[in-house]
């Protein structure tokens, strides 16, 4: 925890309560700033809160979908974001205009587009997933219905080998983080620790997820962490996840697969930790940066979201 952690969240719960604030932050966020949210999740977790929370300002502590898809479900709401640089490189690997184009070529098709996408792609989605959901989501479309998939080609990959869907057209995007866990090391990891369990985010690469004993969201891994008996997990995910893990579950070990490049800290996301505690205060103070958008592309996004939701 940062040295004066204190004083900064005690500007930060003063600063909530003059602005009527809430804190929403994602669980690959930095342990303080984890430690001033009203509301710690996953993305689904995370969306659905943002839809019913009463307060005046929303302060989002993670990426810009994330804050955007706050705004989408909460238009009358004001949303800030701490660092508008806090981007994300798979909602950055699919460009709308782009998508429109590809989507063109596929008129039949029903298009499911995982959260981690801009506003945008989102307008031209018809029913969002996340990790959490993909597979309900999927599953509630008939199944001779065509689909386009976008952007992680990943979890697309997961969820077509799941369903045995071979009508499913997969957008090519991926997350530098999750893409980049070595199989070998994870392997290594194995054998060094012969009962831990492997829990994998299904963004990872299909030999990696071939691995697992779990794959799913960050929610979904926390739950089969605290409900298996097993006391140890080789944890391939961001490894922001390990400080809720470890709280959650003092007693069980928690092992971060590691980079491929063990000199860099790239199972880490540089985006998620661009939120400090002295950003949000900045943020409240000045109410700004503030996510804003035009009423017709949020509408379009708005339904895709709710359509999800309602699979719920
Ligand atoms: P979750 O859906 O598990 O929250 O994942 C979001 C994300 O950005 C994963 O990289
Ligand atoms: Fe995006 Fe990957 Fe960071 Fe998740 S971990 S926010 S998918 S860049």
């Amino acid at each position: 925890m940062v040295e004066n952690f204190a004083a900064l969240a005690a500007r930060i719960a003063q600063l909530k309560k003059e602005k009527d604030a809430v804190i929403l932050a994602h669980y690959y966020t930095t342990p303080e700033v984890q430690a001033v949210a009203d509301f710690l999740g996953d993305s689904l977790a995370l969306s659905v809160k943002a839809k019913d929370i009463e307060a005046k300002v929303i302060l989002f502590a993670g990426v810009h979908f994330m804050a955007e898809t706050a705004k989408v479900l909460s238009p009358d709401k004001k949303v800030f974001i701490p660092n508008p640089e806090a981007g994300c490189s798979l909602a950055e690997s699919c460009d709308a205009e782009a998508f429109a184009t590809f989507k063109a070529q596929y008129p039949d098709h029903l298009v499911v587009s995982y959260v981690n996408t801009t506003v945008g792609v989102k307008a031209l989605t018809d029913i969002c997933c996340t990790s959490s959901n993909a597979l309900q989501v999927v599953e509630s479309i008939p199944r001779e219905q065509p689909i386009i998939f976008a952007p992680d080609r990943n979890l697309g990959g997961y969820i077509k080998r799941l369903t045995g869907r071979d009508n499913m057209v997969l957008w090519d995007g991926a997350c530098h983080v999750h893409e980049q866990f070595s199989l070998e090391k994870i392997l290594e990891l194995k054998e060094k620790y012969p009962l831990a369990k492997v829990v994998v985010h299904p963004e990872c690469k299909a030999s990696v997820a071939d691995v697992a004993d779990y794959v799913g969201s960050t929610a979904g891994i926390l739950a089969y962490c605290g409900k298996s008996e097993a006391q140890q997990f080789i944890v391939v995910t961001e490894a922001g996840i390990l400080a809720e893990m470890r709280s959650k579950f003092p007693n069980k070990e928690f092992i971060p697969a590691p980079p491929i490049d063990s000199t860099c800290s790239c199972n880490e996301c540089k985006y998620m930790k661009m939120v400090s505690l002295e950003s949000i205060i900045a943020c409240l103070e000045n109410e700004s940066p503030e996510i804003t958008m035009d009423e017709q592309t949020r509408k379009a996004a708005e339904r895709s979201i709710i359509n999800m939701i309602n699979i719920r």
